[in-house]
């Protein structure tokens, strides 16, 4: 053991290092020459890791050869045969989440289809990543790939066809149960990490399946419940998540439990139909949530496969199967749609490659100790990836009188349980539904089991031996006189606060999935103040899902606050790395911490069957932009241990000459709409406006920035106030300067003109009309450039 620590810390030590930042300026030193020292080795470590075939390109796959493959071979099929690709054979009765069966007179070997956006579910020797809310948090295009990669190798490794995610629902209201799987409350970054994390995916021969198509955006009636949003706003902002995860080829998509607009997500005609298969052009398959679907007749309307299929013994509840075989023989159902579901399934399979030499599936989901169960490792070095992730998404959002990075503190008191281990162990919760111990991941299906788990007391107390500090802690939430007294006299207390949420099937604490409040659990709020009261140097660490309420945030004893959300396994180290300083904090907010719950506008209506989407695209920070209310802390907020400055803005236009370009910018229709992928042709998505800056770290250490790009639409445009459309995540040495490029399409300016059912500029004619007004700078508030696009 004692050889492994020393490796594991150079590892992640992130590379700039190696350049020799001077961290402190003030004549500490706090052992970074060691740290340069480690740091030559490191770069090559960190070097190995980009390895080529890490980055294998994989984007916008053709299906056209696979598809035609799939034609081919289905050729003369029988109806049962074909029926047998598209259903589950039931909930539990094989070895995954989700099985197709196998038909081995046509040496089809089946298919697997297993949990989560995070991880392999229900599996051992498996690795917890960073869940997608912190994936997004990094801004980093490159570690969401890796990410994806790192994961597509782990169910590759158990034999798992299609892993079920990204997931990638909005985080529209703040209490959202699942808002931890998904990547944030913007529809841009959103997209972008789920680009990113399917190429990765994908590359390694795992079927994506990016879920939950449509606007399953709470827990609470998810089964019963009806989205209503206008098609303006499905286009530009609930759609777009999708258009990326199409434009990256993904394999699979899930359809949702809830109703659209009164119609079931899985049998939702224009959704499906139309916005998927037509608009997008998709050519994957479409598959049920587990029970989503409610008919036969949904394969008329979309549906390709049903999940998990048959559920009571005598089939009854069968919706595909033997109903789907007799609505093909009476004609209910044409035996062209069953061709196709049938097509999709298996291009996508031929299009992974996943016809020949695929490991078997080495696991059983369900029955740990079943002989199918080949413990096969698949976690390799992914613990370095993640915990480099756990640091680069954690948030600094407060840091006064110099708290942090702590530098060689005489003593340290670490307060709350999660700053510890779990004491009934990591994975003792059912799909990690409760609390206890440090917070990694939330609860539900999204989840999977820890292979360990690093708490903040671990990580820090190996910190604390080698710089010789005395470490206390006090790990209850409840008894605040200890607590106070723990803090007491230490040169710096840490108080840990979480708050967590999960899937509605699981019930913790009277949060049924969704959180009934949002605020620091077990009485959070209380054990801060109570240290707070104690110790005037209190640095403040939150694990959470999502944001929560912070009445303490101006107390002047706080003078730090981390943000270190649902990190995976890693978690300690990762924020030891942040704490200490071997990581410059780079993460941000994928979503709008507000000063009081009411500030929050989009909200679960409890009582109500009909969800209405009345803030349209107003959700988060656009929503407190729109209503001129003050976050707390906004959407892409985050501190550095540096300063950074940006100047210079310009952009420039290269015409590419478009036919299409006339039409677009005058508001009209360009093409034939109801031409299959009429939304993702090239003229809408080539990039051809560059905005070109300079950003400089104007302070004396290395630090990464993210430089963020928004746009203000014309006012005819009736936009929200600004929307996102580019990011950079930049390394910059101290005194570094570097040019940065943001590129945009036709579409990054487009609106959804619902009249003409196209993508066009908002029209009209005067200048004003046709003028973008670009804001660039270090969150969604922090402008720090001006500039403007005018259509010509
Ligand atoms: C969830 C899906 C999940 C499926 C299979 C459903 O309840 O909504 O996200 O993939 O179960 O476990």
């Amino acid at each position: 053991m004692k050889q492994i620590v020393p490796i594991l810390l150079v590892l992640v030590v992130p590379a700039w290092y190696v350049s020799g930042g001077h961290l402190f300026t003030d004549g500490h030193v706090n052992g970074h020459h060691k740290l340069e020292a480690r740091g030559e080795k490191l770069f090559h470590n960190y070097g190995q890791y980009l390895l080529k075939e890490e980055h294998a390109e994989f984007v916008r796959p053709d299906w056209t050869e696979a598809t035609r493959r799939a034609k081919a071979w289905l050729h003369g099929w029988s109806v049962e045969d074909l029926v047998t690709l598209t259903s589950g054979v039931g909930w539990a009765r094989d070895n995954c989440v989700g099985n197709i069966a196998a038909i081995p007179h046509k040496n089809f070997p089946g298919l697997c289809l297993e949990d989560s956006p995070l991880g392999v579910r229900f599996a051992d020797r498996v690795s917890v990543f960073p869940a997608g809310v912190n994936t997004a948090a990094t801004f980093d295009r490159d570690l969401m790939r890796r990410r994806g990669v790192a994961l597509g190798k782990e169910f590759r490794g158990k034999g798992v066809h299609i892993a079920l995610g990204p997931m990638m629902n909005m985080a529209r209201v703040p209490e959202g149960g699942r808002n931890f799987e998904g990547f944030g409350a913007d529809p841009y970054l959103a997209g972008e990490a789920a680009f990113e994390t399917i190429v990765g995916m994908q590359s390694q021969g795992v079927q994506a399946c990016a879920k939950h198509y449509l606007n399953n955006e709470q827990e609470h009636g998810r089964r019963t419940t009806t989205s209503e949003v206008s098609d303006r706003t499905q286009h530009e902002l609930y759609l777009h998540p999708f258009l990326r995860s199409v434009q990256a080829g993904v394999a699979s998509i899930m359809c949702s439990y809830n109703l659209i607009n009164g119609t079931y997500a899985c049998e939702n005609d224009a959704a499906l139909n139309g916005w998927l298969k037509g608009e997008l052009g998709w050519e994957g398959f479409l598959m049920s949530d587990w029970e989503a679907n409610h008919s036969t007749e949904s394969a008329n309307h979309g549906l390709d496969m049903t999940m998990p299929g048959v559920i009571k013994e005598d089939g009854t509840d069968e919706f595909f199967g033997n109903r789907l075989v007799k609505a093909v023989k009476d004609g209910k159902v044409p035996r062209e749609r069953l061709e196709d579901m049938a097509t999709r399934i298996i291009a996508a399979w031929f299009l992974l490659g996943q016809d020949s030499g695929y490991p078997p599936v080495n696991f059983n989901a369900f029955s740990p100790n079943d002989t199918a169960n080949k413990h096969i490792d698949v976690q390799a070095d992914h613990h370095q990836l993640i915990r480099k992730m756990g640091a680069a998404s954690t948030v600094l959002l407060k840091n006064t009188r110099a708290a942090l990075p702590l530098i060689q503190p005489r003593s340290i008191a670490l307060i709350g349980s999660d700053a510890g281990p779990a004491l009934k162990g990591p994975n003792w919760y059912p799909d990690r539904a409760g609390l206890d111990g440090v917070l990694a991941q939330g609860w539900g299906s999204g989840t999977a089991d820890y292979p360990y788990l690093i708490s903040p007391l671990e990580a820090i107390q190996t910190r604390a031996r080698e710089d010789h500090t005395s470490l206390s802690w006090h790990l209850n939430d409840f008894d605040l006189q200890r607590a106070a007294h723990t803090a007491l006299n230490k040169d710096t207390a840490i108080v840990f606060i979480a708050a967590t949420a999960g899937e509605e099937y699981l019930t913790v604490d009277g949060n049924v999935g969704d959180r009934k409040n949002l605020t620091a659990w077990n009485a959070g709020d209380a054990l801060v103040e109570a240290v707070a009261a104690h110790n005037p140097n209190t640095i403040v660490v939150v694990h959470s899902v999502g944001p929560i309420l912070m009445p303490w945030v101006n107390h002047e004893n706080i003078t730090a606050i981390v943000w270190a959300g649902v990190p995976g396994q890693e978690a300690g180290n990762s924020l030891a790395d942040v704490l200490y300083g071997d990581w410059n904090p780079s993460g941000r907010l994928p979503y709008t911490i507000a000063k009081k719950e009411a500030d929050y506008k989009s909200r679960i209506p409890w009582d109500h069957q009909k969800v209405h989407y009345t803030e349209d695209l107003n959700i988060d920070y656009r929503g407190f932009d729109a209503n001129n209310i003050a976050p707390l802390f906004e959407f892409g907020y985050g501190l550095s241990y540096t300063t950074f400055e940006y100047f210079g803005l310009h952009s420039s236009f290269s015409d590419d000459f478009a036919p299409e370009a006339a039409n677009w910018m005058a508001g009209l229709a360009t093409s034939d709409t109801t031409k299959r992928g009429s939304a993702i042709e090239d003229w809408l998505h080539r990039k051809i406006w560059t905005v070109t800056f300079k950003v400089q770290n104007a302070g004396a250490i290395a630090g990464t920035e993210v430089p963020q790009l928004y746009i203000t639409f014309p006012a005819s445009a009736n936009s929200p106030p600004r929307v996102l459309r580019g990011f950079e995540n930049v390394m910059l040495r101290a005194g570094e300067t570097v040019a940065v490029d943001l590129k945009l399409s036709r579409y990054d300016l487009s609106v959804w003109n619902v009249e003409k059912q196209a993508w066009t500029a908002p029209g009209g004619s005067s200048i004003e009309d046709k003028t973008y007004t670009l804001h660039v700078g270090a969150s969604s508030r922090d402008f720090r450039l001006k500039g403007s696009i005018t259509l010509a």
